[in-house]
């Protein structure tokens, strides 16, 4: 028997499991075989990747909590309240949003989870969710898994990858329910500016949408940058699920801590399921999460290494014949088009075969990343390391633009 053929179409159709023919880069542990062989590991965003970066706070308190036997207990299945009265002070300070940490908050297992979270109460069949295209692969997933569709809504080189509301107008319906917005987002870095926030308000406002806010990324925004949290605009609480990590910013992706935002009635039926879809998240994790709340100061040395990185990526790639890339502005990655050379996804797969590196093809990421490939340049411990991968990588494109005749 195929017990596929009893699943739900979104299910048994998706395409990147077990008998895939098709490597993808961050399923699995072929990934991890190939670091073993050499090739540098640029296709998961977790920063200094595989170096310890633990901050000697939070190891300590992970280190205490361990001893202390307690974290073979469980925590509340919503969260750590001491890890909340943290977070909602951060909240208050860097996001504008006044929130009361017993009600408005949820820790999850990392935001992925809390991602699938905060989009299943709103998404069934029927429903249209409109996405940024490209962006982070599971908003796409996600919907579709549930059974919902996903409209795209592209952005363009040329705008810098800022949405335009022009382009969610064209697309609105009466079956639209709700936006999944990934700001910063990933791939691009693009970071939504005020006045498109504030114009997605109204549309959303206008169209009585949900939205639902992906600010993984929101640490390391560059060159002063505003950074604006739709949720704290007028009238947006009450219609928005905002999901935050410590993966990145932190870089803390191995204790599975991400957290939920949003407004007392949402809350009310998240904490009422939040056992039947997320269980707990883990013990120790929330409790080193704690210190590293009460002193983040690590994190703005983190974005020093993240700026420094896709500037050097900016040089490095600058004169190579057939690539173009823009200057990131946020996160600890770069976006860039190699359209001249081959689709994102052929020029992964030669840089794989290449044992050079491990990157992402663009097409994971919508319909949009089709010329396109994402280097992580967070990971690794060293910037030798990463200028080392990189160079080998602008290397071999010259001598693809060579054989295609490029200069
Ligand atoms: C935009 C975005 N959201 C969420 C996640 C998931 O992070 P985590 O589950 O580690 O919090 C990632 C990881 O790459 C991401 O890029």
């Amino acid at each position: 028997m195929d017990a596929r053929t009893k699943m739900k179409p979104a299910f048994a159709q998706t395409r990147g499991g077990l008998f895939s023919k098709v490597a993808k880069a961050d399923v699995g542990g072929g990934y991890l075989e190939l670091g073993r062989q050499g090739v540098a590991l640029m296709g998961w965003a977790d920063p200094f990747y595989p170096e310890p970066a633990i901050p000697p706070h939070v190891r300590d308190a992970l280190v205490r909590a361990i001893d202390s036997g307690f974290p073979a207990h469980y925590m509340p299945p919503v969260g750590d309240d001491a890890l909340k009265e943290e977070i909602a002070k951060k909240l208050a300070a860097f996001n504008h949003l006044q929130v009361d940490p017993r009600r408005n908050i949820i820790i999850t297992p990392g935001s992925d989870a809390g991602l699938f979270f905060s989009i299943l109460p709103f998404v069934g069949p029927g429903d249209d969710v409109m996405i940024v295209d490209p962006s982070y692969p599971n908003n796409f997933q996600a919907v579709e898994l549930l059974g919902g569709h996903a409209v795209h809504v592209p952005v363009y080189a040329r705008d810098h990858f800022q949405p335009r509301i022009e382009e969610f107008e064209r697309r609105v319906t009466p079956a639209t329910k709700a936006i999944v917005l990934t700001n910063p987002n990933n791939p691009t870095t693009a970071v939504c500016r005020r006045e498109f926030l504030q114009q997605l308000a109204g549309f959303a406002i206008r169209h009585d949408l949900i939205c639902i806010v992906d600010q993984a990324f929101e640490d390391s925004v560059f060159d002063g940058v505003e950074f604006v949290t739709l949720a704290s605009l007028p009238g947006m609480f009450e219609r928005t699920v905002t999901v935050f990590s410590i993966s990145k910013g932190m870089a803390l992706s191995g204790l599975r801590v991400g957290y939920i935002v949003a407004d007392d009635k949402v809350m009310d039926t998240m904490y009422g399921c939040a056992v039947a879809v997320i269980g707990a998240t883990n013990t120790a994790s929330q409790i080193a999460a704690r210190a590293a709340f009460r002193d983040s100061s690590f994190v703005a040395k983190y974005v020093q290494v993240f700026d420094r990185r896709r500037k050097m990526a900016y040089e490095i790639f600058s004169d190579v014949p057939g690539v173009k890339m823009a200057m990131p502005e946020s996160g600890f990655f770069c976006w860039v088009d190699v359209g001249a050379l081959g689709t994102g996804g052929e020029i992964a797969a030669r840089l794989m075969e290449q044992r050079i590196a491990a990157v992402n093809g663009g097409d994971a990421y919508g319909r949009q990343g089709r010329d396109y490939i994402r280097i992580i340049l967070g990971s690794m411990g060293s910037d030798g390391q990463v200028r080392d991968a990189l160079e080998r990588m602008a290397a071999f494109f010259r001598q693809l633009a060579a054989q295609k005749g490029l200069q």
